[in-house]
């Protein structure tokens, strides 16, 4: 069986589907990898460091769609790619059932079969491939560096024979994946950190990273089994605005990563709040590309309000393309490890199996 993988659209994606580790990875299982010309050199990661490990190098896009069994991609193939893809492939990847819905239509129509890893159960089998979790928490690192680059003070606290410099002040609302991973960094760059979350729980976990947790008084549990959040009622809104109030005129920047699953994201920030700010503080939106946590957030603009620097995200993750690679990478092999059976030689499509029921796309209709 062999797995192949063709380049991205480098203006849009600088992450690639397999490293020259996970290929070694993928090879050790019995595959075959096929890959296509300079497939990674824009990461500095030339050819024969694939081909050390025995992975094949084919000239073009083309001839690799035409010989695997199974592609791997970080996005959705584009409609030259779909042309060329092999009927009865597998392909894997982050698809997207909303924003690819029309490629998505086509690739079905060559029956092959598509998995999302988007769409994972958060199982603990399935922890080593979650990309949702591996790429949030660099999103949470990243947000902070990025909002701290456009920050025009110092963040840690510093004594000198000049006077004290003090602290920077961070709030991060929303305490999940990618809001713990910002308060930690944000706490290890020597800022003062509070943070918020509807979920009561995420306390502990504030506070265990050495957060002040800014809680909303209700007696509404806004957290679902599966340890999501859910929408909050517009009595839940006003307090949480009451409480933003305070904490916006004390802060000097705020890392937006409110989520709730499969709904636009929650408005936290009108433009009145947003204005308690001061001249100089920094706002960076994580949710941007999902409509966004704050009045005057845009995907990929920085828009000045009173001095005030609101901060849209996008492709977050070309700020740091190695190490999301990497990461994601990883999570595709493990995938791959649960599809794949050594004894038959070929990828098993157990529909029993969790993991593979749940990301397998199917067309909406
Ligand atoms: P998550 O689901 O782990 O965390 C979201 C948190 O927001 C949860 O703890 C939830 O309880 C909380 N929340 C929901 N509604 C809230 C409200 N009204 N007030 C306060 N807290 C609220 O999600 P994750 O993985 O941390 O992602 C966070 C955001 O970052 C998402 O918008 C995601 O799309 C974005 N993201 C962006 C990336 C990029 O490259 N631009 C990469 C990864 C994530």
């Amino acid at each position: 069986m062999i797995i192949g993988s063709t380049k991205e659209d480098l203006t849009l994606e600088k992450r690639v589907a397999i490293t020259p580790d996970s290929a070694k990875n993928i090879i050790n299982l019995g595959l075959k990898v096929i890959i296509e010309k300079n497939y990674a050199s824009h990461l500095g990661i030339n050819d024969d460091e694939f081909k050390k490990h025995g992975v094949q190098i084919l000239e073009t896009s083309k001839e690799i769609l035409s010989k695997n069994n199974l592609l791997l991609k970080v996005n959705c193939p584009d409609e030259d790619e779909i042309k060329n893809i092999q009927t009865n492939s597998i392909l894997v990847g982050i698809i997207n059932n909303k924003k690819d819905n029309k490629k998505i239509k086509n690739i079905l129509s060559k029956k092959v079969k598509i998995f999302s890893l988007e769409l994972l159960p958060r199982i603990t089998r399935a922890q080593s491939m979650d990309v949702l979790s591996s790429q949030s928490n660099l999103a949470g690192y990243r947000s902070v560096i990025e909002s701290i680059n456009e920050f025009e003070k110092a963040v840690p606290m510093m004594m000198t024979a000049a006077g004290t410099v003090p602290a920077a002040k961070v709030l991060v609302i929303g305490a999940g994946v990618a809001g713990l991973q910002a308060i930690a960094t944000a706490k290890r760059l020597g800022a003062v950190v509070s943070a918020t979350d509807v979920r009561s729980s995420s306390k502990e976990q504030v506070e265990s990273l050495g957060g002040k947790f800014l809680e909303v008084k209700q007696s509404e549990n806004l957290e679902t089994s599966g340890g999501y959040a859910k929408e909050a009622s517009d009595e839940y809104k006003k307090k949480q605005a009451e409480l933003m109030k305070e904490a916006l005129k004390k802060n000097d920047i705020v890392i937006c990563t409110a989520l709730i699953p499969g709904k636009p994201a929650p408005r936290i920030l009108n433009e009145e709040l947003v204005k308690l700010m001061k001249p100089g503080s920094v706002i960076y939106d994580l949710a941007s590309e999902n409509g966004g946590n704050s009045a005057y957030s845009e995907s990929g603009k920085i828009n000045t309000v009173n001095g005030i620097k609101i901060i849209g995200t996008k492709n977050l993750m070309n700020k740091l393309p190695l190490t999301a690679s990497n990461l994601y990478s990883k999570n595709l092999f493990s995938f791959v490890r649960n599809l794949y059976s050594r004894e038959k030689q070929k990828f098993n499509i157990n529909m029993d199996d969790e993991i593979i029921n749940k990301t397998l796309v199917q067309e909406k209709s």
